[in-house]
């Protein structure tokens, strides 16, 4: 669904021209996985999947001496222009056999875990690059179905594209639902060497798009037609049809505004894990 390769190329690039709208989807749930960390002042941590950086910095922010890596230069262009991002240490690197100069305290990652091309040789890796004992803190989605900035748009867009482009992918594979399933973390992480696996399931609320269009709709649209399962399917499809779904969309956001955004609810988990 969204490979390693895709992070490099498009994918890392569309992301990276909205890097400023992420953090109303993933602020909520991020913010979870990185209380699950405890106190990280003085810590070092690896922020796996660092994108933009923005939980980078929160956590260079609060004492913690962090390397960000990710695949995507764009990306990471974006983060280095960041306000504190002298204080990371950021990587371009594939985190699932990039090797680092010591072990980390703690790993975190905000949805960045879930693209691993051999994911059982790649947590097993990383495994090795945190101190015996060292904390895992992954906060990632729970099914497709049950989160909001995919089925809103699904449901709005299926006059216009049909029932079989608008259904919600599956659990599973490279891609953001590819720990939705509770016994495949399980069995990934414990059969990697980790302990003491967790999996707690978050339920926030969350906006699509925070960015600097002053209108909610039109960000949210804009957002949803360019990011993430609806746009993917988009891709082919004609101008036409393009436009039909943008105005199918913007009346499915319309009564979802609150406080400035489209907001929606959102269903993830928060896996935890011992190296
Ligand atoms: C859904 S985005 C999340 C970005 C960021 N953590 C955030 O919360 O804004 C997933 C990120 O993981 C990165 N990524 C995917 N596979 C990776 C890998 N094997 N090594 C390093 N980064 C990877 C992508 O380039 C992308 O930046």
């Amino acid at each position: 669904m969204a490979t390693i390769e895709d992070w490099k190329g498009r994918v890392g690039r569309e992301w990276a021209d909205k890097a400023d709208a992420m953090e109303g989807l993933l602020g909520p749930i991020g913010a979870e996985g990185m209380a699950a960390l405890g106190s990280v002042s003085g810590h070092s941590v690896l922020d796996l999947g660092c994108g933009a950086g923005d939980t980078a910095l929160a956590l260079a922010a609060r004492g913690a001496e962090v390397t960000g890596v990710d695949v995507s230069e764009d990306l990471l262009a974006v983060a280095r222009t960041q306000p504190g991002a002298e204080r990371v240490t950021w990587r371009l690197a594939d985190a699932s056999s990039a090797t680092f100069e010591q072990p980390f305290d703690a790993l975190h990652s905000r949805c960045g875990a879930m693209f691993f091309d051999d994911p059982a040789a790649g947590w097993a890796h990383l495994r090795t690059q945190v101190t015996p004992g060292g904390q895992l803190a992954v906060s990632c989605w729970r099914a497709a179905s049950l989160n909001g900035w995919v089925t809103i748009p699904l449901a709005a867009a299926r006059p216009v594209l049909g029932e079989e482009a608008t259904q919600a992918p599956p659990a599973g594979g490279a891609g953001p639902f590819g720990w939705a399933d509770e016994a495949y973390v399980r069995d990934l992480l414990t059969g990697a060497g980790w302990s003491d696996v967790a999996l707690t399931p978050v339920d926030r609320e969350a906006a699509i798009s925070t960015g600097s269009d002053p209108d909610p709709v039109a960000r949210a649209t804009a957002f949803t037609l360019r990011i993430g399962i609806l746009a993917s399917r988009l891709r082919e499809r004609s101008e036409e049809e393009r436009a039909a779904v943008a105005d199918a969309l913007a009346a499915a956001f319309a009564p979802l505004v609150r406080e400035g955004a489209v907001r929606i609810p959102t269903a993830g988990w928060i896996v935890t894990a011992r190296a």
